[in-house]
C-alpha cells in the first residue's frame, strides 16, 4: 500500500494512519492533518521527517503550504531568529491556522519587539515572588477540595473533574473574575482554539460570536478597574499599564484569549497527560510512589513527554537559506516542539516517561527566546502541588481506557480520561 495521508478515507483508522507512516513518499508527507493529533498517529511520520527531511516542505494542506522544522536544535535556532523568522499577526499569526483577515485579534505573543516587549512587561507581575507566594496557598486549598471530593471505587472523567476544574479555579483567580461564571473560562478557551465542525463550534461565525460574548464580558470588568486603584489581577494589569492602557477591542480581546488559553488548555492537558503516563509506565509510577520527593524533577518532564501545544509558527520575513532548503519571504515556518522533544539525538529515551531524568527541564515544551512562556512557574507551581497532595491521598489511579484526545495540530490534548481510584489505594490520614 502506497497511501499519502493527502489521499486518506474522511475517517482512516489509526492502523492506516500509522501503516501509512512508512510508505508515503516522504515529500508528500503532511503532518498538518488533526487527525493525526486525534488519533495519536503522528510519532512515525515525525520520526521520518526527524531523520529524512529535517526541515520539510509541504506544498499542500488544509492550511496551505507550510515547511515543517522537526529537529530540537532547529527549533531553537530558527525561534533565536526574530529578525528573519517573525511572530507578527500581520503574517498571518503563530499558528499553522491563519488569523482570518476581517476577523484579527493582536495579541502580544503574535508581536515582534518593541511592542511585545511593552505589553509583556505589562502583566509580568503575575509571575513575580510575592503573587506566586500567594498562590502557593490557594493552589493548594484548592488542589486539597477537588481531590476530597473525589469518588472512591467508581469510575470518572478525570479531565473534567480534576484538570479542567483545577486550571479553572487558577484563571479566575489571575482574572480576579467572577467565581460561579468561571466555567466560561474553559468554554472561550475550548471555542478560541476550535476548528469549526468538529464538536465545539459549527461554524466561523458561531465561533466569533462566542468570542464577542466574551469581550463584552471582560469589557464590564475593564470599566469596574480602570478607573478604581490598581489591583493585582491581569484585567487591572493591563488597565493600568502604558502599554495596554489604550489598546482597542481586538487587541484586548486577542490579549485575553491569550492569557485565557495559555493558562488553561496547556496546563489542564499537562495534568492529565501526566496521569496517563504514568499508567504507561507502571515502574515509574511505582518510583514516584516510593519517592514522592520526585516530584518537582517528575513535573518538567511531564511537561515535556505531553508537549500541551505541539507547535509555534513563525513567517519569513526575506528569502533565508537554513540548512540546505531556501525558504523564501513569506513562507510559513512550524516550529514543532512536539518532534524536538522526541530528538533522541538531545534526549535519550525520549519516547517514555522517566521520573528522576536527569536534567528534565532540558525540553521545548514552553518554547525558547523573546516569547518563552510566561506562565512557565505558574504551571510548574499548579503541577507540584497537585502531585504532592495527590501522592499525600492516593496510591494508584488507575487509568480504565484510551484517552479520547483533541481534534487539533495545536493544542495536544484529552477530552476525557476515565480513571478510578480503588478503595485498597486511599491512605489512611491522621
Ligand atoms: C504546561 C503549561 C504551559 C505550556 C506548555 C505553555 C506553552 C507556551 C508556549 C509554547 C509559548 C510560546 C513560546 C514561544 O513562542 O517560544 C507560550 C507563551 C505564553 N504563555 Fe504559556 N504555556 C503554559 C502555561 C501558561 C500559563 C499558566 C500561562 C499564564 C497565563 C501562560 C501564558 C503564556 C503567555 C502570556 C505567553 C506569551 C509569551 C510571549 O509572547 O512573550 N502559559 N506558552
Amino acid at each position: 500500500m502506497n497511501m499519502s495521508p493527502m489521499s486518506m478515507p474522511d475517517h482512516p483508522s489509526r492502523e492506516t494512519l500509522l501503516a501509512a507512516a512508512a510508505t508515503v513518499p516522504v515529500d508528500q508527507i503532511n503532518v498538518g492533518q488533526p487527525i493525526l493529533f486525534q488519533e495519536d498517529a503522528i510519532w512515525p511520520y515525525f520520526a521520518r521527517l526527524r531523520r529524512e527531511a529535517p526541515v520539510h516542505y509541504c506544498p499542500q494542506s488544509e492550511f496551505g503550504p507550510f515547511w515543517s522544522i522537526t529537529r530540537y536544535r532547529h527549533i531553537m535556532q530558527i525561534e533565536a531568529n526574530t529578525e528573519v523568522f517573525s511572530s507578527d499577526v500581520k503574517y498571518g499569526g503563530i499558528t499553522l491556522r491563519d488569523q482570518f483577515a476581517d476577523f484579527v485579534l493582536p495579541m502580544f505573543i503574535a508581536m515582534d519587539p518593541p511592542r511585545h516587549d511593552q505589553q509583556r512587561a505589562a502583566v509580568q507581575p503575575i509571575v513575580g515572588a510575592p503573587s506566586l507566594e500567594h498562590l502557593e496557598r490557594l493552589v493548594r486549598q484548592r488542589a486539597r477540595a477537588v481531590l476530597d471530593d473525589l469518588p472512591i471505587g467508581e469510575a470518572f472523567n478525570w479531565v473534567d473533574r480534576v484538570s479542567i476544574e483545577l486550571t479553572t479555579q487558577l484563571l479566575a483567580t489571575l482574572f480576579d473574575f467572577p467565581w460561579d461564571d468561571r466555567r466560561k473560562l474553559t468554554r472561550w478557551s475550548d471555542v478560541a482554539t476550535a476548528l469549526p465542525g468538529h464538536g465545539i463550534v459549527e461554524t466561523e461565525e458561531h465561533r466569533r460570536a462566542e468570542l464577542l460574548e466574551c469581550l463584552q464580558y471582560f469589557t464590564r470588568l475593564w470599566n469596574e478597574r480602570v478607573n478604581a486603584p490598581p489591583r493585582h489581577d491581569l484585567i487591572s494589569m493591563m488597565a493600568h499599564s502604558e502599554a495596554t492602557r489604550h489598546q482597542g477591542p481586538m487587541d484586548f480581546l486577542g490579549n485575553l484569549l491569550l492569557l485565557i488559553v495559555g493558562g488553561n488548555d496547556t496546563t489542564r492537558n499537562s495534568i492529565t497527560g501526566g496521569l496517563y503516563a504514568l499508567n504507561k509506565f507502571p515502574g515509574e509510577y511505582a518510583k514516584l510512589l516510593a519517592n514522592p520527593a520526585l516530584v518537582p524533577n517528575m513535573v518538567p518532564e511531564i511537561v515535556r513527554w505531553q508537549t500541551p501545544l505541539a507547535h509555534m509558527r513563525r513567517t519569513a520575513t526575506r528569502d533565508h537559506d537554513f540548512e540546505g532548503q531556501r525558504i523564501r519571504a513569506g513562507d510559513k515556518v512550524v516550529l514543532w516542539y512536539v518532534s524536538g522533544n522526541y530528538d533522541e539525538d538531545v534526549i535519550a529515551d525520549a519516547e517514555r516517561l522517566i521520573v528522576d531524568r536527569e536534567r528534565p527541564r532540558r525540553h521545548l515544551s514552553f518554547g525558547f527566546g523573546l516569547h518563552r512562556c510566561l506562565g512557565e512557574r505558574l504551571a510548574d507551581l499548579q503541577l507540584r502541588i497537585l502531585w504532592e497532595e495527590i501522592l499525600e491521598r492516593f496510591g494508584r489511579i488507575e487509568v480504565l481506557d484510551e484517552p479520547q484526545r483533541v481534534f487539533s495540530t495545536f493544542v495536544k490534548g484529552y477530552s476525557t480520561l476515565n480513571v478510578r481510584i480503588p478503595p485498597d489505594q486511599v491512605k489512611a490520614r491522621a
